[in-house]
């Protein structure tokens, strides 16, 4: 297994002019770490902040979503090439929260997901079942169609850069984790999938994050889990003391 990837999304929180103290410190207290990749990725407006601020830090800089255009008249979007000028990396795609507040289809993540592989960025696609689904034990069946709706028209080659964020909805910002139990299992079969249709190869080289309540009293046990190759962070991602604990539970599983 590669790397473990820890992500910090902050969703639509912190000011841009808070965004270059918080980073700073973010800077100074994060160890280089061979094994360990950080990424965060804070609201549009911050990202031109962002950018110098992380210059060559360990820290790389992800976006929270992005256009599958490449340009033109398309009011209020983002294309993958403007993200890439600002030094972007990753882009998180798919969030449940687009998916449900913005009405994203499964038609149009699979095509940020191609156009994110063809600029250079690396996509972290998200996923994951409702509260409801799970009653009904149609967790996979859920994770399946919109895992395979997003890999559409996509090489090995290309695949293979993909991330993979399982992120249950009802353990979003509530305080409920899934157990290392209940997310391993889901992570083993994502794995599966990604065999299925893209061969063992690459479904061992795609990192598959778990997303949730992440924090640092529970992200050691969750990383233990031999098809969890990190997190994805919300809300403790916004606390620079409960990140870089995050990350050391990383760096201790690498
Ligand atoms: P929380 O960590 O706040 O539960 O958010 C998870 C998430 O949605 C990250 O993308």
């Amino acid at each position: 297994m590669g790397k473990l990837l820890v992500v910090g999304n902050w969703k639509m929180n912190r000011m841009p002019s808070e965004a270059e103290p918080f980073l700073r410190q973010l800077r100074e207290q994060m160890p280089a770490m061979q094994h360990v990749t950080v990424v965060v990725c804070p609201p549009f407006p911050s990202l031109p902040i962002a950018a110098p601020v992380l210059e060559k830090s360990p820290i790389q800089l992800g976006a929270q979503n992005m256009c599958w255009a490449r340009g033109g008249a398309f009011t209020g979007e983002v294309s993958p090439a403007m993200l890439r000028d600002l030094y972007v990396t990753h882009v998180i795609l798919g969030h449940s929260e687009r998916r449900s507040h913005f009405h994203e289809t499964l038609e149009q993540i699979a095509a940020k997901v191609r156009a994110a592989l063809d600029n250079g960025l690396i996509p972290i696609l998200c996923l994951g079942e409702t509260q409801a689904e799970r009653e009904a034990a149609r967790q996979s069946s859920v994770v399946e169609r919109q895992l395979i709706s997003a890999l559409e028209g996509l090489g090995e080659e290309q695949a293979r850069r993909l991330v993979v964020a399982y992120e249950p909805i009802w353990a979003i910002g509530t305080g409920k984790t899934a157990t290392p139990d209940q997310a391993q299992e889901m992570h083993a079969t994502l794995r599966q999938l990604l065999a299925k249709h893209l061969g063992e190869e690459t479904a061992r080289r795609v990192r598959i994050l778990y997303g949730g309540s992440v924090q640092a009293a529970n992200a050691l046990e969750l990383f233990r889990q031999p098809d969890i190759d990190g997190g994805l962070v919300g809300g403790a991602s916004l606390d620079a003391n409960e990140f870089l604990a995050i990350v050391a539970h990383a760096h201790s599983c690498a």
